[in-house]
């Protein structure tokens, strides 16, 4: 029986990963996860996310950044899927180290540990979950000059409640394209930032060990079980826990800024799949929906379906970093790995919405993220 070593298992995709190869039973499952208390509070026994995987794998409490506990833990197995790291966009942009050292460190112990057992070691296949961030703003296209991967929008703009993107070159409002893999990689955060070294660190590495690799770019997955407990990632919580409340909701920027949400049954399924498809060996594929929603229209939804008197205020405030738009070109995905967005956002939303009501949910950590970041200039208010 083959070995799966999944770092981050007890997180929000990683546990669904493990409960899937669970269900399959083909594989022995071992999770290498500290518990950050980011995500799993201050008590993680009592996890519901390490709940949901106890029983179901070997389970390594350990860090990333450890050298002797990856070393330890990547013995005797044949594929790692490796998600452990932290996710903030906004908070990567102050917590700098802690997110090289996470992200990076934590990956390169991982070839460390390979490279010392030399040929002992068994790894045949290592899956890195990347992130849609390292396309930054993404793919558009001006009428005037073509294709154009623009910057970072201008601070100066959206703080005048400006939040389109122009052509640098001849100033024209750009169109929005779903983005393909072979799309400029531009990162617009040191989360951003990270997750493109790592993809250029498997790269690099796995080419010269001679161990295959897939690397996926996650869009903005949700679903029962990601954290509500975490106020830096995560609109679908944060809301939630807001709308629960009653409490009014402050939607940045003029409320159009889109996402590609993908739900992470489909992300655990094509990520498994990957794992024995040759054909996924040496590529970089986008996991998404292929569709864009717009965040006030995810507002709007979630309120009916919570029935909250929440009031949805659109104020023109933002986090700077923050991309316009994000749909992926989801073509690869579906001729690699026959992958098809199974679960519709209305089910996805309303299942989501049915767990969130069954957990204890926090919102008190919410305003204290925003000032932490308003205070590292990151956050700006609309004067
Ligand atoms: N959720 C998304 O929308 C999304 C989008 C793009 C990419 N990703 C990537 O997918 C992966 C999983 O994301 P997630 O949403 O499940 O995140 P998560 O925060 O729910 O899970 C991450 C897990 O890693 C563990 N972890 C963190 N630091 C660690 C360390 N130093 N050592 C050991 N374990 C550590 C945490 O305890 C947690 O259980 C991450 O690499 C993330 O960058 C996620
Ligand atoms: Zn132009």
């Amino acid at each position: 029986m083959k070995t799966i070593l999944v770092t981050g298992g007890a997180g929000f995709i990683g546990s669904e990963i493990v409960r899937q190869l669970d269900a399959i039973g083909k594989y022995k499952i071992k999770v290498l996860d500290c518990l950050t208390e980011q995500i799993h509070g201050k008590e993680p026994d009592t996890s519901y996310l390490y709940s949901f995987i106890k029983g179901k794998c070997e389970f390594i409490r350990g860090d990333v950044r450890n050298f002797d506990v990856v070393d330890n833990a990547i013995d005797g197995v044949d594929y790692i899927i490796h998600l452990a790291a932290e996710t903030g966009t906004g908070q990567s942009m102050y917590m700098i180290n802690q997110y090289n050292e996470v992200n990076i460190m934590g990956l390169s112990n991982i070839f460390q540990a390979i490279s010392l057992k030399r040929k002992k070691h068994t790894v045949q296949k290592i899956i890195l979950s990347s992130s849609r961030s390292v396309y930054g703003e993404g793919k558009y296209e001006c009428p005037n000059c073509g294709i154009i991967y623009p910057r970072s929008r201008r601070a100066e703009n959206m703080a005048h409640g400006d939040f389109t993107i122009y052509c640098e070159l001849c100033n024209e409002p750009l169109k929005l394209l779903p983005t393909t893999e072979d799309s400029l990689t531009r990162p617009n955060s040191l989360y951003a930032f990270t997750k493109l070294a790592q993809e250029s660190m498997i790269q690099t590495m796995c080419h010269a060990m001679d161990i295959d690799y897939t690397i996926f770019r996650f869009q903005n997955v949700y679903g029962t079980g990601q954290s509500l407990k975490n106020p830096y990632t995560g609109i679908l919580s944060i809301f939630s826990t807001l709308l629960l409340d009653n409490k009014d909701i402050n939607i940045f920027e003029d409320g159009k800024e889109s996402r590609d949400f993908v739900h992470v049954t489909d992300v655990a399924t094509a990520v498994i799949r990957s794992i024995e498809e040759s054909r996924t060996n040496g590529e970089i594929i986008n996991l998404g929906s292929g569709t864009g929603t717009s965040v006030i229209e995810i507002a709007k939804t979630l309120k009916a379906i919570y029935n909250s008197s929440s009031k949805l205020h659109i104020t023109g405030d933002f986090r700077v970093g923050d991309i316009a738009h994000n749909v992926a070109d989801i073509t690869k995905a579906r001729k690699l790995l026959q992958f098809t967005p199974s679960v519709s956002l209305k089910d996805g939303l309303t299942d989501f919405c049915r767990w969130v009501l069954g957990q204890d949910t926090d919102n008190s950590r919410y305003e204290q993220s925003l000032s932490e970041m308003e205070k590292s200039g990151m956050f700006i208010r609309h004067s």
